[in-house]
């Protein structure tokens, strides 16, 4: 008989083992796995944890605040903002293959990562939110059995090079379990109940070259996108939902003036894992009403499509 609050009560117990009077650092993506993770591990050893967000500035709308002000202000979490978008924009300048965007983005995080816990000092465990999937994905990243189809940006690699002892207490648990925990450990539901996120954020979204600017025009369609699907009371029954701004421009006509702007695909599927996905089956005026608010509102964008692709064959991000 498996309860959440008996799993809350072991794993405290058995964080509190394995790191003793250590200190343990915990890197923040703003998804809910890294943060359960980090309640969790909090609750067990206190201050012995610092969390270190490192915000690529590849977030969606209003995110980086949300991580932030529920740690530092909900829980009273000591958590280090390293805002380096700047590095990261400027290193994504000209990169359009999107191999070359995860790599880049994977290394520059390591790198800022290590040199912040390098600077905090003596840390001996890295706490990691890693999930039962990403252990059993992470040889081949929803790849066959042996194809990188992705490479992966969150797993790998840094324990070893920084060589740190792992705590990651959500390796057994599903996505659904662990917001179950989340919700146990007084996460906001909002918080918990968020649509999944890849660690190289927004850049996957924006094929051809990432620019501060396509992120914030992507941003702005991206939020009214998941506001009308909120309201339409459809968050919950989609397992991920995003727009993606293409590197297309056509003409359109708005007023009696011609426009040549950019083209805005949405996605949404329904998954149990990420593995597989179908696409979510929005009734038409559902659609209209979000592709006219986004070219109404959204100075860049003159035209929206739906992305009818299931996994497979599609991937569920386009890069
Ligand atoms: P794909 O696009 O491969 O995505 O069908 C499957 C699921 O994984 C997420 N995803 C990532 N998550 N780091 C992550 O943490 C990544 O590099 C990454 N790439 C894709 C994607 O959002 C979907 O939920």
């Amino acid at each position: 008989d498996w309860t959440m609050a008996e799993f809350r009560k072991t794993k405290i117990a058995e964080i509190r083992e394995q790191v003793g009077s250590g200190k343990v650092i915990c890197g923040l993506s703003g998804g809910v796995d890294s943060a359960v993770a980090a309640v969790l591990i909090h609750e067990a050893i206190g201050d012995q944890l610092t969390c270190v967000f490192v915000d690529h500035g590849l977030m969606r709308m209003g995110e980086a605040d949300q991580v932030v002000s529920l740690f530092r202000g909900h829980y009273n979490i000591p958590l280090i903002h390293k805002d380096v978008s700047a590095l990261f924009l400027g290193g994504l300048a000209g990169v359009t293959d999107p191999e070359a965007k995860r790599k880049f983005i994977g290394k520059t995080f390591i790198d800022v990562f290590e040199a912040e816990a390098k600077q905090i000092g003596g840390a001996e465990f890295l706490a990691q939110g890693t999930l039962y999937p990403d252990v059993i994905e992470s040889v081949s990243f929803t790849g066959g059995p042996s194809v990188t189809i992705k490479s992966h940006h969150n797993v790998g690699g840094l324990p070893e090079r920084m060589n740190m002892k792992l705590v990651e207490p959500l390796r057994e648990l599903f996505k659904d379990e662990v917001r179950e925990l989340g919700r146990e450990l007084g996460l906001p539901d909002v918080f918990v109940g968020r649509h999944p996120f890849p660690g190289p954020g927004l850049a996957i979204r924006i094929p051809g070259e990432v620019t501060r600017e396509r992120c914030d025009v992507l941003r702005k369609a991206d939020a009214i996108y998941l506001e009308e699907i909120r309201n339409a009371g459809l968050y919950d029954a989609i397992w991920q939902a995003f727009a993606v701004l293409l590197p297309v421009k056509t003409v359109g006509v708005m007023g009696d003036g011609r426009t040549y702007d950019n083209v805005c695909a949405l996605r949404a599927v329904t998954s149990t894992d990420g593995m597989t996905a179908d696409i979510y089956p929005f009734d038409a005026a559902f659609l209209s009403r979000v592709a006219t608010r986004i070219i109404n509102e959204v100075k860049g964008i003159n035209r929206v499509v739906y992305d009818y692709t299931s996994k497979p064959p599609g991937t569920i991000e386009w890069e």
